[in-house]
């Protein structure tokens, strides 16, 4: 959508003309009361069971969420209810003075309990947006100390689509024993593979402990050396094998200032067989300790290789040779006092659409983070922790850098309208990416109570690579959420083209008044396009539901529309957490033949360009309108290849329009900022001075190895 559709668009929302409204006049009431405001909220107010702080997203718009499992007693408020004696500075981070403050007046809403204990303990729920419900999953988490069960929470797992659609969810929690019912319940969810499943025919949603993370040492389940295994906010990328590959975390919680709680390697998790291949030490994780968490990593679309970046550097990592190439990482000196981009300085990570147009250009974005060079913001100490665990009073940053991840030699830099932390991106079917969520002040989290992060930005931001740098419509101020999201908020691309935000948690008492530090709802945003009448939409379900690369499908519509669309594509179910999302991909298709009300399109060429799993199928017209509903399709090359049937009588001439063009996401080269010059990668020494140029004296606290 241009900027000047998008104006048109802001006055028709202006004039109040109810029937633009897509999200219709009985949710009006809670949508964003800017007048001038670009797309709209609403707020879900049904409880979702679990704090969204892990989100994965399945066919049918079911969710599948993973949170810091904790309890608060509708029944008894200010009593444990797993103790029956009143809070002390419990797990959930509450002193008994702050319960009481708390559950008092304006605040009290936030207390009506989670239900999520009544039953059994439980870190996960499915929520079925169709029928706004959820279900808890139980977990069975065991009833005794032993570590031999060892089935432990999934929050700080990393997780990726498999091709089968269900999700590889790796890692997690700590250690910890909650009396629960009368009987003590352990989780150790470090060492855990699980396979997450959405609720289907034949039974609810689950998740599933499959496998063990590699156990070189072949360490007993409960030998006391088995703490040197294990992955604390670890990543995992589906690789166009199949296989899944799982990269770093540490072993215990984040633990900056012990070295050998780093666990700086991969390893290989082959999903058929549920078997993992001893890990692969990376010394880019090596050196990068502690800021080393959630590293984001791609399939590159024309090597097959893995692109990988760790604080402020990269490396293409070759699994088959078990090889480590340095690329081209980004000089943080030249960026005004810039944090690294990873956990804990999160900027968030996206690839803008890629297309068959430029030969699948892929350029890995990151945008905001933590500034410490601004007046309010100089890293504190923290609970005693080092001042890498956290900065509150440190100001958000507008800064987005990225790079060609093929080609690129250099990383360009350019500024967003708001300054955030911890913002989450989501790629949208017209080729824009809106962000959303995060902070102004401060960033990470920890538990309530501890002010880390304040000024929450409601704003979402919408970003269209389509239009040149500086021009008017590259970045648009969009809508206020009705709710802040901080530290661990989560958000995904639904199947009828609005986003859905949820979790953070609200650390800062600053905040109490209007963020819940459990939050359990969810906000829905509707882009601009959801108010363009007359959506077209597909016949669903698809034609071809398990398609193979390079085969061609037909698209059928409706009604007579085919001629007026502008672009297809495929966008990948994806999963999120802390600002990261390496699931999330969108390929643009070819469009081969055009008929009225359908459209021949080649799927992409292989799975290096798209992984192997389940894809939303779009399309959108010339006003930037996308279909009222995506089509789902599986990939993967063991799928039939049958290229479908196409009338040739069926043909009429192809649009006039053409396609929207690909500036600065493909086709036109970075064009990096005076100052934005590439480093050689690899050198933790460049690390520890641009750090400690920021922090003085501190740096040398940084490194511990
Ligand atoms: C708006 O949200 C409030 C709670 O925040 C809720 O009580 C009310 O029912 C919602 N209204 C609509 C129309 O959804
Ligand atoms: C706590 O007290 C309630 C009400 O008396 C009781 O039902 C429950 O079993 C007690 N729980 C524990 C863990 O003792
Ligand atoms: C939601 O699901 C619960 C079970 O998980 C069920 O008891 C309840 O009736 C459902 N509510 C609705 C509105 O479907
Ligand atoms: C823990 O429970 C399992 C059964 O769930 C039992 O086999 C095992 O002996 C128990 N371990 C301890 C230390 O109580
Ligand atoms: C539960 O675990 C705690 C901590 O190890 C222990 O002190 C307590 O006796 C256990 N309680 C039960 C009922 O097993
Ligand atoms: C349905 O869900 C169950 C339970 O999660 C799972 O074992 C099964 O494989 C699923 N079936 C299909 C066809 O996905
Ligand atoms: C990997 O690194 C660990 C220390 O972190 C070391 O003990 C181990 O020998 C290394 N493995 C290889 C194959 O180099
Ligand atoms: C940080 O804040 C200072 C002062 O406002 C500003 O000059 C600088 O550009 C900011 N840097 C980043 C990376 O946001």
């Amino acid at each position: 959508m241009t900027a000047a559709t998008r104006s048109l668009l802001a006055l028709a929302v202006i004039s109040a003309s109810s029937s633009l409204l897509t999200t219709g006049a009985a949710a009006a009431a809670n949508a964003s009361t800017d007048p001038v405001a670009v797309g709209s909220w609403v707020k879900k107010t049904q409880n979702t069971g679990v704090i969204p702080i892990h989100m994965l997203h399945y066919p049918g718009d079911k969710l599948l969420m993973i949170e810091r499992a904790h309890y608060i007693n509708p029944v008894m408020p200010g009593i444990d209810p797993t103790t029956n004696q009143s809070f002390t500075n419990s797990g959930d981070g509450f002193t008994q003075a702050q319960y009481d403050s708390h559950t008092k007046g304006a605040t009290a809403q936030w207390f009506q309990g989670n239900l999520n204990f009544n039953d059994f303990l439980t870190d996960s729920a499915e929520y079925n947006l169709g029928v706004n419900n959820y279900t808890l999953i139980d977990r069975q988490f065991p009833l005794n100390e032993s570590l031999s069960k060892n089935t432990g929470y999934a929050f700080c797992s990393g997780h990726a689509q498999l091709a089968d659609g269900t999700y590889a969810v790796v890692g997690g929690d700590q250690f910890w024993n909650r009396l629960f019912k009368g009987v003590n319940r352990t989780s150790v969810g470090l060492r855990d593979i699980r396979v997450a499943t959405a609720s289907n025919a034949t039974g609810p949603a689950s998740i599933t402990k499959v496998a063990m993370i590699n156990n070189p040492m072949n360490y007993g389940p409960d030998d006391p050396n088995i703490v040197n295994l294990g992955r604390w906010y670890p990543s995992v990328v589906l690789m166009p094998n199949e296989d899944a590959l799982i990269i770093g975390g540490q072993k215990e919680y984040f633990n900056p200032t012990v070295a050998s709680a780093n666990y700086p390697s991969y390893e290989i998790f082959h999903p058929t067989t549920a078997t993992t291949e001893v890990p692969v030490n990376v010394t880019l994780l090596q050196t990068k300790f502690p800021i080393n968490l959630y590293p984001v990593a791609y399939v590159r679309p024309q090597s097959g290789d893995i692109w990988m970046q760790v604080y402020d550097d990269v490396v293409l990592l070759d699994v088959t040779k078990k090889t480590e190439t340095p690329a081209p990482g980004l000089d943080l000196t030249k960026q005004n006092g810039l944090m690294g981009r990873n956990f804990p300085f999160v900027g968030t990570n996206f690839i803008p659409m890629m297309s068959y147009r430029d030969n699948y250009q892929m350029n890995a974005w990151f945008c905001g983070g933590v500034n410490t060079t601004s007046p309010t913001g100089q890293p504190m100490p923290r609970d005693g922790n080092q001042w890498y665990s956290n900065c509150p009073t440190c100001s958000g940053s507008a800064r987005c850098n990225w790079i060609d991840v093929e080609k690129g030699t250099a990383w360009a830099d350019e500024d967003m309208p708001i300054a955030r932390s911890q913002p989450t991106a989501v790629n949208l079917p017209d080729g824009t990416v809106v962000l959303v969520s995060g902070s102004g002040t401060g960033h990470q989290g920890g538990v309530y109570g501890q002010g880390q992060a304040t000024n929450p930005v409601l704003e979402a931001v919408i970003f269209d690579p389509s239009v040149p740098k500086g021009q008017t419509g590259r970045w648009t101020v969009a809508a206020q959420a009705p709710t802040g999201r901080h530290y661990h908020n989560s958000a995904t691309l639904l199947e009828d083209g609005t986003v859905v935000t949820g979790g953070g948690d609200s650390q800062n008492g600053a905040d109490q008044l209007t963020l819940c530090p459990y939050d359990q709802t969810l906000d829905i945003f509707s882009p601009p396009y959801m108010a363009i009448a007359n959506r077209p939409s597909f016949v669903l379900p698809l034609a071809t539901t398990a398609g193979s690369y390079g085969q061609q499908i037909v698209l059928q519509f409706t009604s007579a529309v085919a001629t007026t669309i502008r672009q297809v594509s495929l966008i990948r179910y994806a999963s999120g957490t802390h600002s990261t999302n390496l699931d999330q991909r969108h390929v643009e298709l070819q469009i081969v033949k055009y008929g009225s009300d359908k459209l021949l399109v080649t799927l992409p060429p292989n799975a290096n360009v798209a992984q192997p799993g389940n894809w939303m199928v779009w399309a959108v017209d010339s006003r930037g309108a996308p279909v009222m509903k995506a089509g789902t399709i599986n990939l993967r090359a063991s799928n039939p290849a049958t290229n479908a049937v196409w009338n040739e009588a069926d043909t009429v001439a192809a649009p006039t329009f053409g396609a929207k063009p690909l500036v600065g996401s493909g086709g036109v080269p970075p064009s990096p900022q005076a100052g934005s010059v590439t480093k050689a990668s690899g050198a933790a020494a460049a690390v520890a001075s641009s750090l400690s140029l920021i922090v003085g004296g501190l740096g040398a606290l940084l490194f511990n190895f």
